[in-house]
């Protein structure tokens, strides 16, 4: 079953006046099947953030259509558009974007708390991401008492506890050190593969890129070349430098 299905997606960033006019993406198609965690990868400027501030329904194509589960998103009103975005995605930042004035497991069930579901519920929810995510021991600490891991840990399960059709993750390893990116990726394929999480990810990170179980790369704005993974992660993380290598272009995020 496809979960999101982009097709022809051309987004141009203009100057009104007709001035300088940038083509960030060109005639994007990608889809993503439920279950799937898919990684984007590209050099600096070839259209990752902008594809997925158009996922993501920030942003609007100037041309193509967007489809999440049969709904067409370039086709619904700014408030249904809303609604949409609080009921079928989660969202994962580079910088985790906990709020410090509550702990980190009102953090987490704030969705739910907004949608008024009820009480037991949210406790059984809690509990079940809290196990598969490692972090029973600080639910009740405030996101500046924990480690960046523990805080990205806690946005995964923020990300999904609604039960999304889709999770989008932006450089969820970008504000990490080794080890922490690796609990951090270690947590989003045990949703991915416990909770049949839907999840696509854009990085700079070929290590964090190798838990993907696909990784699309784009160049200019377009489509260049797809990577399944076949075997185990070490293997696919070869295959990634490899590409990466001839995508050429500046690379300077690279460790
Ligand atoms: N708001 C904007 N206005 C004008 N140009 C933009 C804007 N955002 C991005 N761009 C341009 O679009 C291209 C793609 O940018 P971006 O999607 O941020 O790439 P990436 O995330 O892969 O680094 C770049 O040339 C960038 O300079
Ligand atoms: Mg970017």
């Amino acid at each position: 079953m496809i979960v999101l299905k982009a097709e022809n997606i051309t987004k141009i960033y203009g100057d009104k006046r007709g001035g300088t006019s940038v083509k960030a993406l060109e005639k994007f198609d990608i889809s993503i099947a439920k279950g799937e965690f898919v990684g984007v990868m590209g050099p600096s400027g070839s259209g990752k953030t902008t594809l997925l501030n158009i996922l993501a329904t920030i942003d609007t194509p100037s041309s193509g259509e967007l489809m999440i589960n049969d709904t067409n998103l370039t086709r619904l009103s700014e408030k249904q558009m809303a609604m949409f975005r609080r009921k079928e995605l989660g969202f994962i930042f580079q910088d985790f974007n906990l709020l410090d004035s509550l702990s980190i497991k009102e953090n987490i069930i704030l969705p739910l708390v907004l949608d008024k579901v009820k009480h037991e519920e949210i406790e059984q929810k809690m509990t079940a991401m809290s196990e598969i995510l490692n972090i029973g021991e600080i639910l009740d600490k405030r996101p500046y008492q924990v480690s960046g891991g523990q805080q990205q840990r806690a946005a995964c399960a923020r990300a999904l506890i609604h039960n999304p059709s889709i999770i989008l993750a932006d450089e969820p390893t970008g504000n990490l050190d080794s080890k922490a990116s690796q609990d951090v990726m270690e947590a989003l394929r045990a949703l991915n593969e416990q909770k049949s999480a839907t999840i696509m990810m854009v990085t700079h990170d070929p290590f964090a890129a190798s838990f993907c179980q696909r990784i699309v790369m784009i160049r200019d704005g377009r489509y260049f070349q797809e990577l399944v993974r076949g075997g185990n992660r070490h293997v696919f993380l070869k295959e990634i430098l490899d590409s990466l290598s001839m995508l050429g272009g500046n690379y300077n995020d690279l460790p």
